[in-house]
């Protein structure tokens, strides 16, 4: 998640290419840069400045340095590969300091297209995935950009929105997307690029839309279009009536709807950021081998909506590489005088990387000579500097409190990091790990299709809103999505609701259950499916009203539950990273309905740095 933007036409486009900047900076700000080319008396001459931190940091050096162009690029970060630094910031420059690009997304082949280029000569300054793409646009360059664009693009596999400018072609833009998002806003005497609408609404409401693999080719008074097959595409411009508050949400009514609904972006980017040709890549974790080999135990420690993928990570940890876990809620951890064999490794899962108490008990760890990995959304957090390696989430920055897109990241995290741990000790082949990596690919394809059932979604909310409590239960696999589930409904619409494992209940919970306290069930298809259909009878028996999420196509538990949300099927060991989003969204629905703020729910921190 980066934002880029691009001007071509007239004006001083500094301020316009700042400006844009500023309204994309929800996408990434760990850096940012500027380029612009200054044409007047003919002298081409390219001006760039880049900094590491938020934009602020580029505004203060824009305004002590004279800089002037009409054809400019520009981009704010999000690091994926290489760290917040200001040779990893955006924009990119060839060898002979002629082309330059921005990039959002992955370039998937990034390492043998890199050895490649060096092998021919190519100088690289930088940690990126993306700067393979401007040595090889240089590698392409005859004279015509859009085919050397067109050229490189065919060489690389992963996600991509670039803008690319040329000293040599100095009144033209080229533009391309493919999986990662590219608007035309059309001016007069002007043309821009750039990620989305809120970037150039102040100066445009006309807007096209650059598709899958087509690519743009611009000047201040002509956009061209041009598909997959080198076709020229004729698109009608569409004119937007969105203020700028709305268009930073992108039409969603908040930022927690919004990022919900990435979840298949983010979790599709944070798979294919560690998987290559079937081959699971955690080198930035720089876990040694003889670690992995010998460790005897693993603590999980971490807070809130990152515990519960730590839950999900003990099941799949201990099911696919055979090393006993313990999760620990981080604030805890320190205060009971933790017995950490040696070797053993703690994970620690924080998605801002700040929560004081995760940091508390990876120093805690640390003392006791544990090595320790965090897996965080943030390069460079506190939690990462603190730790021997890290593994990161893709998620993008998450600015609605209560976390969504960033906990299924962490799940698909967790999912590769049991598979890789699995492998390196043997405990599976290289082809099981194909096999499911074969699954795991297909995980964001099933989370977009339970987010387009949103509106059944909504439907329910509308019957269950008036309840003031709730029970959820799941077993085995199905346990954290129930304990992730209750916490949203918590937090974010004020209602009180507990999770249990479904088994427990007849222990104490039942009690509470009653046709004023519906239950909502985990019944997918799973090896404990039975049990739960009992544990379902047994509140059904007591009146509750009974909502079950279950596989598409099993019509049998309609007849015992009141109302049933569909999940599409998946093995059980990977199924809690669909069946917490519908989860998310009946909370969501309800919040909503009871006129709750689910941006900023009352008492609550994004990130909470107090113990
Ligand atoms: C709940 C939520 C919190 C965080 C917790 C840990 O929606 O967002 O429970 O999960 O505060 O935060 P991180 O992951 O940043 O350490």
């Amino acid at each position: 998640m980066c934002g880029i933007i691009g001007y071509v036409g007239e004006k001083d486009c500094v301020s316009i290419l700042l400006n844009g900047l500023k309204r994309l900076e929800y996408r990434g700000y760990d850096s940012s840069g500027i380029a612009v080319l200054n044409k007047e008396d003919n002298r081409n001459e390219i001006s760039m400045v880049k900094r590491v931190g938020n934009l602020k940091k580029l505004e203060k050096a824009l305004s002590k340095k004279e800089m002037k162009g009409s054809l400019g690029i520009g981009h704010t970060r999000w690091a994926t590969h290489g760290k917040p630094h200001r040779l990893n910031a955006h924009p990119h420059l060839d060898c002979k300091n002629e082309i330059l690009l921005v990039h959002n997304g992955i370039i998937e082949n990034w390492e043998p297209l890199k050895n490649e280029l060096i092998s021919r000569g190519h100088k690289f300054i930088s940690e990126t995935d993306t700067e393979v793409l401007v040595h090889l646009v240089e590698d392409y360059y005859n004279g015509d950009l859009v085919k050397a664009v067109r050229k490189a693009l065919n060489k690389v596999e992963g996600s991509y929105a670039i803008v690319v400018m040329s000293k040599k072609s100095p009144n033209q833009l080229v533009g391309a997307r493919q999986d990662s998002p590219l608007v035309v806003g059309l001016g007069n005497g002007e043309n821009y690029l750039a990620s989305d609408i809120p970037a150039v609404l102040e100066h445009t409401n006309k807007f096209l839309i650059i598709e899958q693999g087509e690519i743009a080719n611009i000047t201040k008074d002509k956009v061209e279009i041009y598909d997959r097959n080198e076709k020229l595409v004729n698109k009608s411009p569409f004119e937007t009536n969105w203020d700028i508050s709305s268009a930073e949400k992108e039409g969603y009514e908040d930022f927690m709807l919004k990022e919900i609904m990435e979840q298949s972006i983010a979790v599709r980017e944070t798979y294919r950021s560690h998987v290559y040709k079937y081959k699971i890549s955690l080198d930035e974790s720089n876990l040694p081998i003889d670690i992995i080999k010998n460790i005897k135990k693993i603590f999980i420690v971490a807070c809130g909506t990152s515990f519960h993928a730590g839950y999900v990570a003990k099941g799949v940890v201990e099911r696919f590489a055979r090393i006993p876990v313990d999760v620990e809620i981080a604030s805890e951890f320190r205060y009971k005088d933790p017995i950490i064999p040696n070797p053993s490794l703690v994970i620690a899962i924080s998605q801002s990387g700040e929560t004081i108490d995760t940091i508390a008990a990876i120093r805690e760890a640390k003392r006791k000579n544990a090595w320790i990995l965090t897996i965080s959304n943030v390069m460079e957090s506190s939690a990462v500097r603190e730790s021997d390696g890290a593994v990161y989430t893709f998620a993008g920055p998450e600015i609605g409190v209560a976390a969504s897109k960033t906990h299924t990241a962490q799940i698909m995290i967790c999912y590769l990091l049991s598979l890789y741990l699995a492998k390196v000790r043997g405990e599976i082949t290289s082809a099981e790990t194909a096999y499911y990596l074969n699954i795991l690919k297909e995980v964001p394809s099933k989370i977009k299709s339970v987010l387009d059932n949103h509106s059944k979604i909504k439907e329910l909310a509308n019957i269950y809103y008036k309840f003031p409590d709730f029970i959820f239960i799941g077993r085995k696999y199905g346990f954290p999505a129930v304990m992730e589930g209750a916490l949203k409904l918590k937090e974010i619409s004020y209602v009180h609701a507990e999770a249990y494992p479904a088994g427990e209940m007849k222990h104490g919970p039942i009690a509470l259950v009653g046709e004023n306290c519906p239950v909502v069930a985990i019944a997918d298809d799973s090896s404990v499916y039975n049990k739960i259909l009992g544990n379902i009878s047994e509140v059904k028996a007591r009146n509750a009203p009974v909502v079950a999420l279950t596989t598409i196509g099993n019509e049998k538990i309609k007849n015992l539950v009141d109302h049933v949300i569909e999940v599409p099927k998946i093995p059980e060991e990977f199924s809690a990273i669909i069946n917490v989003v519908p989860l998310q969204l009946f909370a969501y629905e309800i919040a909503k309905k009871l006129g709750c703020n689910v941006d900023q729910p009352r008492n609550l921190a994004k990130t909470v740095t107090v113990e």
